[in-house]
């Protein structure tokens, strides 16, 4: 092992205990869960790398401040608290609470995207484009060709190609557009920052045509990070200066506060817009509760307050986007195919090349998923060609370029020993490779998110030799 990562910047006050299991009671629960880790019960998973979302370690200054929360209906000072944090640290004048960002995207969707409406994005993230296509717009991927590259190492993946945005305003026609919605940093391209320079040639354009730019906002004080790391002129300035400025080229932001924000939920919408705010306001009351709760108690909200003020601390920051690189480096090492350079928030293994024994229609992604849980007791996600779903005109299947695993790390939630149990478990399922006997195939395909509930049944008697 080449190196340690980051000192962890906490000490531990409250342990929680994490199942242990047999290879055969895997095996069990892996049939009744139909084969998709999304269906597993918590208690059957030893290391759970499914999401950094929601399972992140609060500290003791956000449970103390939970004891805060002000439960009223109406004017809750936890909300006030709240918004003046996001107001500070994010820079938008109007913030909408909201239970967790599909709602905030939601809300959004319902005020601006009408039928026949084209949205352009640096890659689609499953909720944001659900809410879009519900409302009748379509979604166009912008981003540069690397970002489909599992194997490019450009420092920014997440970047905006200006081309293809331009050729794509050209074809539809700019009054068809009603907001670019970019993502810092990009989830499905592996959790790949876009730069402050490319975004702010992304705002010219979207100037030259009047259109606003919406940004999803739940990993982007990683981004900033990444953009200290490597954008020129970058290095000496503060996350918060970065995350500010990164706000200050958009014009509202949708955001999951679950994930940088270290909260178990919650979420917002901001914009800059007087009259966008108060269309937003009027829906989040229709789908959230009052517009100074959107859906959270007032203790969640003080949680994220406080959540909002660790996350910029450089040595947090610092540690968090440390351990996932560490557990990168590993699989690097022993030769795993993994998406580069690592990302953020996780580990995306590059599935179609660690099974390239099975057919894209045989899922490799999903099927790969759940060897690594029968084998190594470790949760993850799919995310390829069953998150990607159907063309809602076609009905076919969307075969995306990127057929990965991801491996999400929660924020100051493991240590490095479990850091070092992952690598070794997948390590080992890369070594038996071969011993993966064929793919998987839908027994049970809901229609929106499929991934969630879907239900698998292996094409070999056997999922593993
Ligand atoms: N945007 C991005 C980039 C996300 O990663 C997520 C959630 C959302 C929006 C939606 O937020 O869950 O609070 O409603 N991502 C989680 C994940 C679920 O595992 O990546 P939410």
């Amino acid at each position: 092992m080449s190196r340690a990562h980051p000192i962890e910047p906490y000490r531990i006050k409250t342990v929680e205990a994490i199942p242990v299991t047999t290879r055969a009671q895997r095996a069990e629960a892996l049939v009744r869960a139909g084969y998709n880790t999304c269906l597993l019960r918590a208690d059957e998973v030893t290391i759970d790398l499914f999401t950094d979302s929601g399972t992140n370690a609060m500290s003791d200054r956000q449970w103390s401040a939970m004891m805060l929360g002000d439960e009223s209906y109406c004017g809750s000072s936890s909300f006030y608290r709240f918004e003046a944090a996001v107001q500070q640290y994010y820079g938008y004048p109007h913030v909408i609470p909201t239970h967790q960002g599909r709602a905030a995207e939601n809300i959004l969707a319902q005020c601006l995207i009408k039928p026949g409406h084209h949205v352009p994005g640096n890659m689609y993230f499953p909720s944001t484009r659900v809410h879009l296509e519900r409302n009748g717009g379509i979604f166009h991927d912008v981003i540069i060709d690397e970002a489909h590259d599992p194997n490019s190492e450009h420092p920014f993946k997440g970047d905006v190609d200006l081309d293809k945005l331009r050729a794509m305003i050209e074809q539809v026609g700019p009054e068809n557009i009603p907001l670019f919605w970019i993502h810092a940093t990009v989830n499905m391209a592996g959790g790949q920052p876009i730069s402050l320079a490319n975004l702010a040639k992304v705002r010219e354009v979207a100037d030259q045509h009047g259109i606003p730019i919406i940004l999803d906002a739940a990993r982007a004080v990683e981004n900033a990070w990444f953009i200290k790391q490597r954008e020129p002129g970058q290095s000496d300035r503060s996350v918060a200066d970065i995350l500010h400025d990164l706000c200050a080229l958009t014009d509202g932001a949708t955001m999951s506060a679950k994930k940088d924000s270290f909260a178990n939920i919650g979420g917002w919408l901001a914009v800059r817009d007087d009259a966008l705010a108060e269309a937003a306001r009027g829906l989040v009351v229709v789908y959230e509760g009052m517009h100074t709760y959107g859906g959270m108690a007032g203790r969640d909200m003080e949680a994220i307050t406080q959540g909002i003020v660790e996350s910029v601390q450089e040595h947090s920051i610092a540690a968090r986007v440390g351990q996932v690189e560490y557990l990168g480096e590993r699989l690097i090492e022993a030769g795993v195919p993994v998406v580069r350079p690592i990302g953020g928030h996780a580990i995306f293994l590059d599935a179609a090349a660690i099974l390239s024994h099975v057919p894209r229609e045989e899922l490799p992604a999903q099927t790969l998923i759940a060897a690594i849980y029968l084998i190594a007791g470790v949760r993850g996600v799919e995310r390829g060609a069953v998150s990607a779903g159907r063309d809602p005109s076609t009905g076919e299947n969307r075969y995306p370029p990127l057929e990965l695993v991801r491996l999400a790390i929660p924020r100051r939630t493991y240590t490095q020993s479990h850091m070092d149990a992952v690598a070794d478990g997948i390590i080992d399922v890369y070594k038996e490779r071969s011993q993966i006997a064929g793919g998987l195939t839908f027994v049970h395909e809901p229609k929106a998110m499929r991934f969630f509930q879907a239900r698998f049944a292996p094409t070999a008697d056997v999922l593993v030799r």
